[in-house]
């Protein structure tokens, strides 16, 4: 599985971490930036990440800012993508069995290396359950696609 990871300045160090984490568990990761220490906008880093899982040159992706908003914001701006920022392994977790969230958000100002470390395990070792889930999933899948939702008005 391979694994596409942006920052901007704010979560440069704590992709680096991530990055060297998730390839140590044996993942392919691909680094989209940012590269050094200088201010940078989150929204480039958000949609490089986006677009790498949306076109399938990824399987997943990990976004990495401040807030872990910003950044999640614009990889949900590409279609096909489900980010969702999150600040614990639960909802990492879930986001994924539940949501099929494709990249996953954190907070380098709001989580330490140890704590980001579990969110991200939560999430890559989850897999998505299907089911009724599908039938949600596909729901946004619609909204994304159409900018409607069909299924609504059919009750
Ligand atoms: C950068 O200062 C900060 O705004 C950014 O990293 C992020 O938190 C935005 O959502």
């Amino acid at each position: 599985m391979k694994i596409a990871f942006g920052a901007d300045h704010a979560g440069l160090e704590l992709k680096n971490t991530l990055m060297a984490h998730a390839q140590e568990q044996g993942y392919e990761v691909k680094d989209y930036g940012c590269y050094e220490k200088v201010s940078v906008d989150y929204p480039k880093y958000g949609f490089l990440v986006g677009k790498a899982v949306a076109n399938g040159e990824c399987d997943l992706g990990v976004v990495v800012c401040g807030t872990g908003a910003g950044i999640s914001i614009a990889a949900n701006k590409v279609k096909g993508v489900r980010a969702v920022a999150c600040s614990e392994p639960y909802t990492a977790r879930m986001c994924r069995e539940h949501n099929n969230a494709n990249v996953l958000g954190i907070g380098a100002r709001v989580v330490g290396d140890e704590l980001a470390k579990a969110i991200l395990d939560a999430y890559l070792s989850a897999s998505f359950l299907g089911d009724r889930h599908a039938r949600r999933v596909n729901m946004l899948i619609e909204i994304d696609e159409s900018g409607d939702l069909a299924a609504a008005y059919e009750g």
